[in-house]
């Protein structure tokens, strides 16, 4: 995997918790990446090494700097400390970018984008939207995004400006959860995006059948898109969705155990001790294991390893990716589910 160490050449807060790290292409080999993907941050705290993956909220082809935006999780390590701590002129080291939740110019696609957000999930579509209205020429983008109220809205600013630039080819309805009685606002759709909803604005629509839609935010928007979607009859194969973190149901840890498990690390063995409700991967990292990983969503493949021995267990994801063996195993969906599992790492 490639790395690249890129300096902070910009900071901006979006939101009372949002803040955008805008990053310097380095100066010979630019970085390459398509509207859609995500950039992976090795961020160092208190001697350790963390990982998180952030989407790209800069355009490619467009944007001079490369940027990322992030969200305070509650109680989140790298989030809060990246937030907190970051300043020009830091230098960050960076992965390759990666993932295919992607709007490929190169590849033909319906001329209706339709875009499904909230909070954070914004920021791979505001790529999108930005490559789609300014390089197409004649596509539709609408954006559908949900948030508490304006203030809240990461992105506000610039989307406003956006549909006042492209009248014609940009829409945004903006659901808010939590606007006070006294406040006034020109348009807008009060609670989350629902099935009702979605399904009474798009029956107007009559390009459905051109469109394609990417919906990127927690799982429930996710389900209420896809229901929605399906009963307007909007072909499985033209929707697209991203994930920032796997849904993980607690009923699924009842059969799990506190278990030792041996991972072979670059040719060493180590034992470690998984609890119960620790992924191996998270397990392998507390107890000083530099190992391979990005997305903990299943997706990546970098925590890729051979299982040896024993029986894990699947939480988060139903199955493992194409493409992988029967003895493969993604450390950060796999949870111990035998005694002598042993583990031979890949990356
Ligand atoms: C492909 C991909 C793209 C991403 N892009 C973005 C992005 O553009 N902007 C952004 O802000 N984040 C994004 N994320 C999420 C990001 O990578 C981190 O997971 C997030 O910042 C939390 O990390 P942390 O170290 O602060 O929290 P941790 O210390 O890892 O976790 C603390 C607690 O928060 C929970 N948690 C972890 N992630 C989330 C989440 N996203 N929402 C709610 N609870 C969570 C955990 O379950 C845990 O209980 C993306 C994730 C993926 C997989
Ligand atoms: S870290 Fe990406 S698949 Fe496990």
């Amino acid at each position: 995997m490639l790395t690249f160490t890129l300096k902070v050449v910009g900071i901006e807060k979006r939101t009372p918790d949002v803040v955008t790290i805008f990053l310097k292409q380095p100066g010979l080999k630019k970085i390459k990446y398509k509207p859609g993907q995500y950039l992976t941050l090795v961020v160092r705290i208190n001697n350790r090494k963390y990982i998180r993956p952030y989407s790209f909220s800069s355009a490619p082809g467009i944007d001079q700097h490369l940027a990322v935006t992030i969200k305070r999780i509650p109680g989140g390590v790298v989030s809060n400390y990246l937030y907190d701590h970051v300043k020009i002129d830091d230098v960050m080291e960076v992965m390759e970018p990666m993932g295919d939740f992607v709007f490929d110019l190169n590849e033909p696609s319906p001329n209706h984008i339709m875009l499904w957000g909230a909070g954070s999930g914004i920021t791979p579509l505001m790529s999108i939207l930005k490559v789609a209205l300014n390089t197409t020429g004649n596509k539709k983008v609408t954006l559908f995004y949900c948030n508490r109220n304006p203030e809240h809205t990461i992105f506000y600013d610039e989307l406003v400006e956006l549909e006042e630039k492209y009248p014609d080819r940009f829409k945004i309805y903006n659901f808010y959860t939590r606007i006070p009685e006294d406040v006034y606002l020109h348009y807008f759709i009060e609670g989350r995006i629902d099935e009702t909803k979605v399904v009474d604005i798009l029956s107007v629509n009559n390009d459905l059948e051109e469109s394609v839609h990417y919906i990127c935010g927690p799982d429930g928007l996710k389900q209420t898109v896809r229901n929605a979607l399906s009963i307007l009859k909007v072909v499985h194969a033209n929707i697209y969705t991203e994930e920032f973190e796997v849904f993980i149901d607690a009923q699924q840890f009842d059969d799990i155990e506190t278990r030792q498990v041996k991972i072979i690390n670059s040719g060493v063995a180590q034992q470690i001790e998984v609890t119960k409700g620790t992924s191996i991967l998270n397990a392998a990292l507390d107890q000083g294991i530099d190992l391979s990983y990005s997305c903990q969503t299943g997706t990546c493949l970098l925590c890729k390893g051979k299982l040896v021995n024993g029986k894990v267990k699947l939480i988060g994801i139903d199955k493992l990716p194409e493409g992988l063996n029967a003895d493969d195993c993604l450390l950060c969906c796999s949870y111990p589910y035998s005694t002598d599992i042993e583990i031979l790492t890949i990356y």
